[in-house]
C-alpha cells in the first residue's frame, strides 16, 4: 500500500490555520499556499538519489553529494493546482510543469477532463501530482491514471488537505503513489466538500466567488 506522508512542521500547520479561516483574503491564501508548497516540496523530494561528484573548494578537492537520478515534472490539477506550482519551483527550478485540467461535475461528482498537455520524457521523469484538495479523490485518481497512460511510473501526489475517503481512494486504485499532505480531515459533506476543509480552493485562489 502507498505511504501516508503529513506534513505537521509547525510552520505548514500554522499557516494552513490561517488559510481555512473565512476572512482570508484571495492574496493571503495564494501567498500561504505558495509558501506551504516549498515547505511539502522539501519533504516529497527527502528520498531523492544522490550521487557523488567531485569538487574544487578554496581550499582543497573533495568528493561531495548531488542530486542523481531521474529528473522531475511537476503536473498541477487545473485550476486549484497551479497555486502549488510557483513555491515547488522555487526549491526545484529545473522541474519540467505539465497540466492536467479536471473538473468535478456538480451532479455526478465525476472528474471531467478538459485539458491535457504533458512533457514529451514523462517515462523518464519522477512526477509529482499537486492539487490543494483531495476530497473523494475522483480527480487526483484520473489525473495518476492519465499520467500512467505516457509511461510513468514513478509518481507521487502532494495536497493540502485529504478526507479519509480520498486517501482510500487513491491507496486502492494506485497502491504505488504516496501521497503527501499537509492535513487529513474529518469527513465529506452532502456536497462531497471537505469538512472542516477550507471551502472551494479554486475560487478562494482566484477570488471567483
Ligand atoms: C477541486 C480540487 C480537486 C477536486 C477535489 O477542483 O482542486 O481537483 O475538486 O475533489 P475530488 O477529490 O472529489 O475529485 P474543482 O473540481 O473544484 O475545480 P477547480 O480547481 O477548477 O475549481
Ligand atoms: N474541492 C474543493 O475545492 N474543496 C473541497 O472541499 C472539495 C473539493
Amino acid at each position: 500500500m502507498s505511504k501516508l506522508v503529513v506534513v505537521d512542521h509547525p510552520l505548514v500547520q500554522h499557516k494552513l490555520t490561517l488559510m481555512r479561516r473565512t476572512e482570508c483574503s484571495s492574496k493571503e491564501f495564494r501567498e500561504l499556499l505558495n509558501e506551504i508548497s516549498m515547505f511539502m516540496a522539501y519533504e516529497v523530494t527527502r528520498d531523492l538519489p544522490l550521487k557523488d561528484v567531485e569538487v574544487e573548494t578554496p581550499i582543497c578537492k573533495t568528493v561531495k553529494k548531488m542530486i542523481a537520478g531521474r529528473k522531475l515534472a511537476i503536473v498541477p490539477v487545473l485550476r486549484a493546482g497551479l497555486g502549488m506550482v510557483d513555491g515547488f519551483l522555487s526549491l526545484v527550478p529545473n522541474a519540467k510543469v505539465g497540466h492536467i485540467g479536471l473538473y468535478r461535475d456538480p451532479q455526478t461528482m465525476e472528474p471531467v477532463e478538459y485539458y491535457c498537455k504533458l512533457p514529451a520524457d514523462m517515462e523518464e521523469r519522477e512526477t509529482v501530482v499537486v492539487d490543494p484538495m483531495l476530497a473523494t479523490g475522483g480527480s487526483a485518481s484520473a489525473a495518476v491514471s492519465f499520467i500512467k497512460k505516457h509511461n510513468c511510473k514513478h509518481i507521487k501526489l502532494m495536497c493540502l488537505i485529504a478526507a479519509p475517503e480520498g486517501i482510500e481512494r487513491i491507496q486502492k486504485d494506485h497502491p504505488d503513489v504516496d501521497i503527501y499532505v499537509a492535513g487529513v480531515d474529518e469527513c465529506l459533506n452532502d456536497h462531497c466538500y471537505i469538512v472542516p476543509g477550507l471551502g472551494d480552493a479554486g475560487d478562494r485562489l482566484f477570488g471567483t466567488k
